[in-house]
């Protein structure tokens, strides 16, 4: 493993997807064991199965408890139901939550049902608050450098909101529709301020599709136009990287 510091992020570079899911289990695992109640940001699509996958095994092994864990989910499709099976709700349930003893009652996602999307997000941006906060939160990073469902041109002030997807990301996330028709045209996300507001974060990344993302996230100065590259104003922010999206930044 190679380890480095690019703008004030640390960088730890691994071989394979498979490594970026164990390095980022293991990093939330100790945040878990490290706290009486830990409450936990998630992250979902192709960069979170690994990650899930390695954390259910420790959790089988008994490393630690999901009882009391909280966690709250970065986004989800707005309106969608979360019985459809692209919902975030629905790869959570299926990816991580089924698998682990976590109450039903310490899980929360963006209600995307609701016709009052404002009042919505402000709910969930004071439950949040009301919890003490998150102590970690993992993100994926799309191909434009979005996280959450954080545009460029998102405001580094952004709360949780509706916001309105990117063709790009509708194309990236069509795979898990059956037709690019069937990604919505809308989402709602915690804001840029939101993540920014979590004691600890580690983003994951891997693949050749993302070298461009994490090279503009740790190489340009903060701005809208990059939304990871607000990371770097972060005070504990790790990125763990396999070979193929660390490629332009390897020193
Ligand atoms: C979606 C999610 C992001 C995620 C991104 C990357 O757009 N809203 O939170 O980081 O996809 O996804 P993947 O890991 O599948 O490349």
């Amino acid at each position: 493993m190679q380890e480095f510091v690019r703008r004030n992020i640390k960088v730890m570079v691994v071989d394979a997807p498979e490594e970026v899911g164990r390095q980022t289990a293991r990093l939330t695992a100790e945040v878990i064991k490290t706290h009486d109640s830990p409450t936990l940001g998630m992250c979902t699509g192709g960069t979170a199965v690994p990650i899930y996958r390695e954390l259910i095994g420790r959790w089988s092994e008994r490393q630690f408890s999901f009882q009391s864990v909280t966690t709250f989910n970065l986004d989800e499709y707005y309106p969608v139901h979360p019985k459809e099976p692209f919902s975030y709700q629905h790869f959570m349930r299926d990816e991580l939550f089924r698998h682990v003893d976590i109450p039903t009652a310490h899980v929360h996602f963006p209600n995307a049902l609701t016709h009052d999307p404002e009042e919505a997000c402000g709910i969930y941006e004071d439950l949040i608050r009301k919890r003490g906060g998150m102590d970690l939160i993992l993100l994926g990073i799309g191909s434009n450098a979005h996280i959450g469902f954080n545009e460029p041109g998102t405001p580094r002030d952004s709360r949780t909101r509706r916001v309105t997807l990117d063709e790009s990301t509708r194309q990236a996330n069509a795979r898990f529709f059956a037709a690019l028709e069937e990604v919505p045209q809308h989402a709602l996300t915690m804001g840029i301020a939101t993540i920014m507001d979590a004691r600890k974060v580690v983003l994951s990344a891997y693949g050749a599709n993302k070298v461009e993302a994490i090279e503009n996230t740790l190489t340009k100065d903060p701005s809208a136009e990059v939304p990871a590259s607000f990371l770097q104003e972060h005070p504990d922010c790790t990125f763990v990287l396999d070979r193929e999206a660390a490629a332009s930044v390897l020193e």
